[in-house]
């Protein structure tokens, strides 16, 4: 089903976005080497419930799965990309995390990840990769106006990620987003312009490009959630909840200084 948000709902989308950005805001600052996986989803956890929210992952238990996750951030490390199950592991000097985070704030959720990298010396092709996903992000939200299609998205995105160089995987991606973290429509990180549902003010997604150093190809951990790169090779994510008004798009889940 496709939603969309009438004045209200947009206001409180607004405030899920807001908590989310602030949220992975002091994620992000508390993630430094030697910090456990396991105390950023505390302190994920922990903001969660002081604002009131909801986690949309702890008792979330889709097919693909082996739900529910039980967690309130996803903490992907390196070779991790996506659905990373925090666990028992402290961070180390040049270690790439990605976490992602979505709540639902009075009825309306929002959902944002980013990448970054653990300590003083990053590693160039790191922050290239990362820099490609923030690109492509940037360039969905452009593409984001009414009467432009999802096709429209997914090709901006897909265009910068290709020219960058890297592989697509298409098996996950972008979303719409409201009343429930995953709605339709679909956004695939790349596709054909002009095709796809026309994008109307009040609409939500969630755009999430993401890629794999040198392949295409994902692997399930044994905890049955964490998709790894085939290869071993490192990853990044970049994602923002957006809403279509009538003169563009807002982003909703910006990281507040
Ligand atoms: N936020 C992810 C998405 O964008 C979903 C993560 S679900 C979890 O679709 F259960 F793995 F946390
Ligand atoms: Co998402």
């Amino acid at each position: 089903m496709i939603e969309i948000l009438n004045t209200d709902e947009l206001a409180r989308a607004r405030a899920a976005g807001a908590l989310v950005g602030d949220i992975l805001h002091a994620l992000k600052a508390r993630a430094v080497v030697g910090v456990n996986l396991l105390d950023l989803d505390r302190q994920a956890r922990r903001m969660i419930e002081d604002a009131g929210a909801e986690s949309c992952y702890v008792d979330y238990a889709p097919s693909f799965g082996r739900g529910p996750f039980g967690h309130y951030v996803c903490t992907a490390v390196n070779d991790a990309v996506l659905h990373g199950m925090p666990h028992d592991y402290r961070l180390a000097d040049g270690d790439l995390l990605t976490l992602d985070l979505a709540v639902t704030l009075r009825g309306v959720s929002a959902d944002a990840a980013l990448s970054f990298v653990i300590g003083a010396t990053p590693a160039p092709e790191d922050l290239a990769m990362i820099a490609a996903t923030e690109r492509a992000l940037a360039a969905g939200i452009a593409a984001a106006r009414p009467g432009a299609r999802i096709g429209d998205l997914s090709h901006a995105i897909g265009s910068v990620l290709s020219a960058a160089g890297y592989p697509i995987n298409l098996e996950f991606g972008g979303h719409g987003i409201g009343s429930t973290m995953h709605q339709d429509p679909h956004v695939a990180n790349d596709g054909r312009p002009g095709r796809g549902y026309k994008l109307r003010p009040g609409l939500l997604l969630a755009l999430e490009p993401w890629v794999m150093a040198d392949t295409d190809e994902l692997r399930t951990d044994a905890d049955g959630w964490t998709l790894r790169s085939a290869t071993g090779c490192r990853t990044a994510h970049s994602e923002h909840t957006i809403a279509i008004t009538a003169d563009g798009a807002e982003i909703l889940t910006l990281l507040t200084p």
